[in-house]
């Protein structure tokens, strides 16, 4: 007598259970796909820094009295007036990088780090620093404002006149 080799029926539960492992399937093929897509486009997009623009607009001139030292701490530079005209410094200690002060009292800019002391046209005075603070590109907008790029060092008394 030979016994049935056929297929057995298929219950309920079996159909179930092949339901269940064809959606968990497709579940895991669509977080697969889901992740080979994050990383394609971290892939694929610029890797950069976004760094605000150096490009820093100091407002009107009319705001900066002749003989004034203005510092600016957020952009990190002096705005000076002076009977020559406008100039704008690097506020960074060219030592070891901290940040200068204006001391009125004395008419220096004076670092706290180490005791580096300039003048109010960036020259060193006294200190550790090995350089004067850089002078900045300055210029006149359109609009009348004063601009400095903080990116752009230039020779040292090349005033703005206004
Ligand atoms: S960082 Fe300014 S003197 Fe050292």
């Amino acid at each position: 007598m030979s016994e049935n080799k056929s297929t057995p029926p298929i219950t309920e539960q079996e159909i179930s259970r092949r339901a269940f492992f064809n959606k968990l399937g497709m579940g895991s093929l669509g977080v697969a796909a889901v992740g080979t897509l994050g990383f394609t486009y971290r892939f694929l997009s610029p890797n950069v820094l976004y760094e605000a623009s150096p490009i820093v607009n100091a407002g009107k001139p009319e705001g900066y009295p002749i003989d004034s030292v203005t510092l600016d701490v957020n952009s990190a530079i002096y705005l000076v007036h002076l009977e020559e005209g406008f100039l704008s410094l690097n506020a960074i200690c060219t030592h070891l990088g901290c940040m200068t002060a204006w001391k009125p009292e004395l008419g220096i800019i004076a670092c706290p780090c180490h005791g580096s002391k300039f003048s109010r046209e960036g020259q060193k005075l006294a200190g550790p620093a090995p350089k004067p603070l850089p002078w900045l590109k300055t210029w006149l907008s359109d609009d009348g404002d004063i601009m400095v790029d903080r990116s752009t060092t230039i020779r040292p008394f090349e005033f703005l006149r206004i």
